[in-house]
C-alpha cells in the first residue's frame, strides 16, 4: 500500500517519511489533496473520520504544521486530542514511548507526532500499535511539508519534470529540504541545492542534485526557488562567520531572483526570518507563494490522515 509499512509492525500503516514514496504515489496523494480540498470546501468529508481518534503531540514549536493538522483532521470529522506537552506528564519525565503508550490506551488511534530527535516517530511507530503521523523529526524528515510543497510547485509551474528547482540556505540543518529533495526528485525535477560550503555539504554526488556555493549559480534560470529558514537553534551559525555576512552573500531579494527564469516563484516553508534569508519584498511581493503553500497544508494533511487510518 502507499504508505510505510514497517517490519513487525503488523498492517499498520505510518507516514513516516517521503523517500519510500514512487512517483505514482506521490502523485496519488497530491490528486487526493487536491479532492480533499474541494470536500472541504463543500463539507463532503466530515463523516469520513468520526471513527478516529487523532491526537497532536508536538514536542518542538509549530504554527502552521500543528493548526493545518487539527484543522485537517476536524475537516474529516474525526475527535482531536492536543497533548499540550509543555504542560503534560512529558514535564515529569515520562519517555516517549510511555507516553504515546498511554494515549493509545485513551483511546488514540492516529498521532501526529514532531520531535526534536531524527528517528523519534520510528520509535514509537515500532513500540505502540497506533498510526504515526512525522510532523517532523530533527533535521530528518518532514513529509507532510514536502507533499505541500510539491503540490503547490506543480499548481504553480505545471509539471515538474526536467524543471529546475533551487533550495536557497541552510540546507545542513533542514528537514524540509531533506523531505524536498526526495519529492522533486522523485516528480522529474533537477534540484538545486546552495548555500554556504557548509551547509551543502555532502549532498553532491546524489542523482537529480546539483550541488553550489554561490548564489548565482544557485539561481541562474531556476524554475522556482526554495528559501529556508537559516536555524540558529539548531547551532546553524556554526557553518557561517556571521548572519551579516549570510545577508550580504546569499539573502534572496527581487534584483537577486531576476537571475532566474522570468517570473520564478520564491516558496519559504516558514516560520520566515524577513530580512535575513529572504526581503519583506520578495516575501510579500507577488512571486511569492508563501501563503499559497499554508493553504495547501490543510488538504494534503486531510489526504495524509485519511490514507494512514485507510480511509482512502
Ligand atoms: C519548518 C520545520 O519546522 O521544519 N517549518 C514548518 O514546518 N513549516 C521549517 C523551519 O522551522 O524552518
Amino acid at each position: 500500500m502507499i504508505l510505510d509499512v514497517l517490519p513487525g509492525a503488523g498492517m499498520q500503516r505510518h507516514l513516516l517519511d517521503v523517500d519510500a514514496l514512487s512517483r505514482t504515489e506521490v502523485d496519488n496523494v497530491l490528486d487526493l489533496a487536491v479532492k480533499m480540498r474541494e470536500a472541504r470546501a463543500t463539507r463532503s468529508s466530515r463523516s469520513l473520520l468520526e471513527a478516529e481518534t487523532v491526537g497532536l503531540a508536538f514536542y518542538e514549536a509549530s504554527t502552521r504544521t500543528r493548526v493545518s493538522f487539527e484543522l485537517a483532521a476536524k475537516a474529516l470529522g474525526a475527535t482531536v486530542v492536543d497533548l499540550n506537552v509543555a504542560s503534560s506528564s512529558v514535564g515529569k519525565g515520562e519517555s516517549l514511548v510511555d507516553t504515546v503508550r498511554t494515549l493509545e490506551r485513551t483511546g488514540i488511534t492516529t498521532l501526529v507526532l514532531r520531535h526534536s530527535a531524527a528517528g523519534a516517530p520510528y520509535l514509537v511507530a515500532r513500540c505502540t500499535g497506533i498510526a504515526i503521523v512525522n510532523a517532523g523529526d530533527g533535521m530528518h524528515a518532514h513529509p507532510t511539508q514536502a507533499l505541500l510543497d510539491a503540490l503547490t510547485l506543480r499548481e504553480a509551474l505545471g509539471p515538474l519534470d526536467g524543471r529546475v528547482i533551487a533550495i536557497v540556505g541552510d540546507v545542513e540543518h533542514s528537514r524540509v529540504a531533506r523531505s524536498n529533495l526526495h519529492t522533486l526528485v522523485t516528480l522529474g525535477a533537477r534540484v538545486r541545492l546552495g548555500g554556504p560550503a557548509a551547509w551543502v555539504r555532502g549532498f553532491e554526488g546524489h542523482p537529480g542534485i546539483d550541488v553550489v556555493t554561490n548564489i548565482q549559480d544557485a539561481l541562474v534560470g531556476a524554475d522556482a526557488v526554495m528559501s529556508l529558514r537559516v536555524q540558529l537553534e539548531r547551532s546553524a551559525s556554526g557553518g557561517i562567520s556571521s548572519i551579516r555576512e549570510y545577508i550580504e552573500h546569499w539573502r534572496l531579494d527581487e534584483a537577486r531572483m531576476r537571475l532566474a527564469a522570468p517570473n520564478a516563484p520564491i516558496l519559504h516553508p516558514g516560520p520566515t526570518n524577513e530580512g535575513v534569508e529572504l526581503t519583506s519584498d520578495l516575501a510579500n511581493g507577488p512571486r511569492s507563494l508563501i501563503g499559497r503553500q499554508v493553504e495547501n497544508g490543510v488538504p494534503v494533511r486531510m489526504a495524509a490522515l485519511a490514507l494512514v487510518t485507510g480511509a482512502a
